[in-house]
């Protein structure tokens, strides 16, 4: 890395990295989504098929951002042009074939997603590689302005439970109080817009002092107060009588529920939270040390994720039936649901459990809405030599204005005359949704995996598993280089199979992954999202 790229910033060492990584990937998906898809989609069953997830997609896709990011010390664009020539037959080859997914597409009556595909060919044609670190920049912005709004809810949820507004006992009660804020209606539009801004202000105001003095910093604090918060409300939600229910909901394992859907849903879930496909892990690889241990940082990483949403799980089910609410369908849960169990709960300090949960779900949504910023502040600064006090102005100003119709958009388009009809008409045509789950599915079922097996096929192929795997021994030998069976059996290379000893090993399981692995899973899950194939 350049000594003027190096001004970008860097960790101040591995725990440093390991906090501001855990910060991004810990957030809404851990406190919000998993809990509830875990108790729609079996429960333990779901959670075993979480972790398999993790094991065959998520580690070696973590590995390999942070690997590529470190390797070519540069912003995503430059990644993504740095370990191979940025055009080449191959590129060629894989923009006539997204060409034909495009045709494919409109054969099956998808036009919305016949023109993305046949805009990316052309970008893919002309561009190459350097295309997909484009796309690292664009989508953190696209995510972050619905993000942005989900973050301003906490903050309003936060004011009016304590200003005593948030008292509802009830699933209709809650639905009278919150229903206007989460749809911008009856005269909270302007509340819920200010609220986002405020949201993205802090935003801002952490990430404008640079990588390690306000995204480090921060997340050094912040998320060991975001854990002992969530301690706080594990210990109430398990003494309250009734509260096993709860937990068996949540954990006891119910193979029926389980389908091929449900891995699916597991892939979507694992991308999510963990903050992969984006370009994320990429960058924040790039301000860590080469002497660094990749390896156990993406796992230190994933454990402290999948250990986040699972204590999500067990701060959040235990007081909802307890307190005589069965789980109520998907999202409502955290919104409304649980903020009328914690006023149910006993002892009258329902305003206090309240503000502690969604002042974690802020601490949550702040960090990870940090790390989004971070791609294309990184690409301002690297391809168009921006400041980055000006570049992070630029990103949040822009994620501001398209969360603005984010907001509005829960409610009715009429609320913006002009631009909503004209947005209304791009994004969905027939289709019905809001401009913000237009955003959400968008990144979720199309963005995510597409760049997550980009991300695998580059790492795999072009740039080359087993350069990618001289990148992870920087820092990280011995694990990696071990035979799987010497470890297993507790041997080591000394007493004996040394001849044997590049055979099978962590490093050589990673290639193949990489290779094969990630990328059929998530080809399979991106054709399910889009509707191609149905399990
Ligand atoms: N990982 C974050 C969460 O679980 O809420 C959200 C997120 C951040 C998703 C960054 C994607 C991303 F690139």
């Amino acid at each position: 890395m350049t000594n003027e790229e190096r001004s970008n910033g860097s960790w101040s060492g591995q725990l440093g990295f390991l906090l501001a990584a855990a910060g991004s990937s810990i957030g809404l998906g851990n406190i919000w989504r998993f809990p509830y898809m875990t108790g729609m989609n079996g429960g333990g069953a779901f959670v075993l098929i979480y972790l398999l997830v993790v094991l065959l997609i998520g580690v070696p896709l973590m590995m390999a951002e942070i690997a590529l990011g470190r390797a070519a010390g540069s912003n995503p664009v430059k990644a993504f042009s740095r370990m191979a020539p940025a055009k080449s037959s191959r590129t060629a080859a894989l923009s006539g074939l997204i060409l034909g997914g495009g045709i494919l597409l409109l054969i099956f009556n998808n036009p919305a997603g016949a023109v993305i595909l046949f805009l990316l060919a052309v970008l893919f044609a002309t561009l190459g590689w350097k295309t997909v670190g484009l796309f690292c920049g664009i989508v953190p912005v696209i995510l972050l302005s619905y993000y942005g709004v989900i973050g301003g809810w906490t903050l309003i949820y936060i004011f009016d439970s304590i200003r005593g507004a948030n008292g509802f006992t009830t699933i209709e009660g809650a639905e009278k109080v919150m229903g206007p804020i989460l749809h911008a209606t009856e005269g909270r539009g302007p509340a819920v817009v200010a609220a986002q801004l405020i949201f993205m202000a802090l935003c801002l105001g952490i990430s404008i002092s640079g990588v390690r003095k306000g995204v480090e910093r921060w997340c050094k604090m912040l998320m060991p107060l975001l854990f002992l918060l969530m301690c706080v409300l594990i210990v109430r939600g398990l003494t309250l009588p009734g509260a096993e229910k709860g937990l068996r909901f949540f954990l006891q394992p119910d193979f029926s529920k389980l389908s091929t859907g449900t891995v699916i849903a597991a892939v979507g879930q694992a991308l999510f939270t963990l903050s992969l496909g984006m370009g994320i892990m990429l960058t924040y690889g790039c301000y860590l040390d080469r002497s660094a241990n990749i390896a156990k940082a993406a796992v230190g990483v994933i454990a402290l994720d999948t250990f986040a949403a699972v204590m999500a799980g067990v701060a959040i089910f235990p007081a909802v039936f307890a307190m005589g609410f069965s789980e109520s369908g998907g999202p409502d849960l955290t919104f409304k649901v649980l903020p009328a169990a914690f006023n149910l709960v006993p002892g009258g300090l329902g305003i206090l459990w309240n503000v502690i949960f969604f002042l974690i779900l802020m601490i949550a949504a702040v960090t990870s809405a940090v790390s989004l910023l971070e791609p294309p502040v990184s690409i301002l600064e690297g391809e168009c030599g921006m400041s980055r006090r000006n570049a992070v102005v630029l990103v949040t100003l822009v994620c501001s204005v398209l969360g603005i119709f984010c907001a509005l958009s829960m409610a009715d388009w009429n609320q913006l005359p002009g631009a909503g009809k004209l947005i209304k008409s791009i994004w969905y045509g027939t289709a019905p949704g809001s401009f913000f789950e237009t955003l959400d599915g968008f990144c979720c079922n199309w963005i995510l995996p597409l760049l997550g097996l980009v991300t695998a096929l580059y790492t795999g192929w072009v740039w080359g598993s087993r350069y990618a795997l001289m990148e992870l021994r920087e820092g990280g030998k011995g694990a990696l280089d071990n035979n799987i069976w010497l470890i297993i059996s507790g041997f080591d290379a000394e007493d004996g199979g040394m001849d044997r000893r590049y055979l099978f090993t962590p490093g050589i399981l990673w290639g193949a992954a990489l290779r094969w692995i990630v990328p059929i899973l998530l080809l399979l899950a991106f054709f399910n999202c889009i509707g191609l194939i149905r399990f």
